[in-house]
């Protein structure tokens, strides 16, 4: 949080304009929310409050999508697992959504002319949707690795290509691309840094392939939340710096996107 910020200035209501179904049980929700599309970075979140009512009392974090400054409006691609999300998919065109953020440490943007590449698992494309956007802004063409079980998980693919990165899908049961693991797949194509997001197995592999290669890398996180502002300690995850001093880290706080080489996988 910027200095001189308070936790009320990050918590607005903000007016649902679209809701929509991408494919059964992934969601896309855009919200009219001035500020947050303002202030918001690639990999940071908003922690939205999915009812009006108390039950569900906590807030679900879910990662930024894609932002229109112009329009000032915020995307969140989200999947429906429990009772939170599933409340939020209930929400309507025309509701009011109350969100805390944007919170969190998002991806560190590159500079240079170094090759960029981007490895996406399912779900995974939420945040890295809107880093590639940005990434568009500045002129950088990302080789983006796009994996899912199958092809029709295979999210926003025209849209990352109009953005004009380079695509590359990845399907666990060969139904597009690569037969095989978006892991491998990326291994096969190495660039000089990599941003990534998806199931945990997926991110350990990359982490190791970043290890193995000696690549620059940022990972994003996700995990169970209560606060969102790194009071209460329930996200935290285990790191270790580069002296090799091992700590727990707060997953909303000093993440959720963390260098790879940080990340402790048990
Ligand atoms: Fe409370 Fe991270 S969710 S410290």
């Amino acid at each position: 949080m910027a200095k001189g910020e308070t936790l009320g200035l990050l918590i607005t209501d903000a007016l649902i304009i679209k809701q929509e179904e991408i494919i059964p049980g992934f969601h896309r929700i855009t919200l009219s929310a001035g500020e947050a599309a303002k202030n918001a970075r690639p990999g940071q979140f908003l922690h939205v409050r999915c009812a009006d009512t108390l039950d569900p009392l906590l807030r679900r974090p879910i990662s930024i999508h894609a932002v229109d400054r112009e329009k000032g409006e915020v995307s969140l691609f989200y999947r429906v697992i429990g009772r939170g999300t599933a409340l939020l998919a209930d929400r309507e065109k025309g509701d009011r959504l109350n969100i805390l953020g944007p919170l969190g440490k998002g991806f560190t943007m590159p500079e240079g002319n170094g090759g960029v590449a981007v490895v996406a698992g399912g779900i995974g494309i939420a945040p890295l949707y809107f880093f590639l956007q940005e990434l568009s802004v500045i002129k950088i063409c990302a080789n983006v690795f796009l994996g899912a079980a199958t092809k029709k998980q295979l999210f926003f693919s025209g849209g990352i290509a109009a953005l004009g990165h380079n695509v590359f899908p990845a399907t666990d049961d060969g139904t597009a691309g690569y037969y095989g693991n978006v892991v491998e797949l990326f291994a096969q194509n190495l660039s000089d840094s990599v941003y990534g997001c998806g199931p945990a197995g997926m991110l350990r592999s990359l982490c190791q392939t970043i290890k193995k290669y000696n690549i620059r890398g940022e990972v994003s996180l996700e995990e169970r939340m209560g606060c969102g502002v790194g009071a209460c300690l329930s996200c935290a995850c285990k790191t270790v710096d580069e002296e090799g001093n091992y700590r727990y880290s707060r997953v909303c706080a000093e993440g959720p996107v963390f260098p790879a080489g940080e990340v402790v996988w048990e």
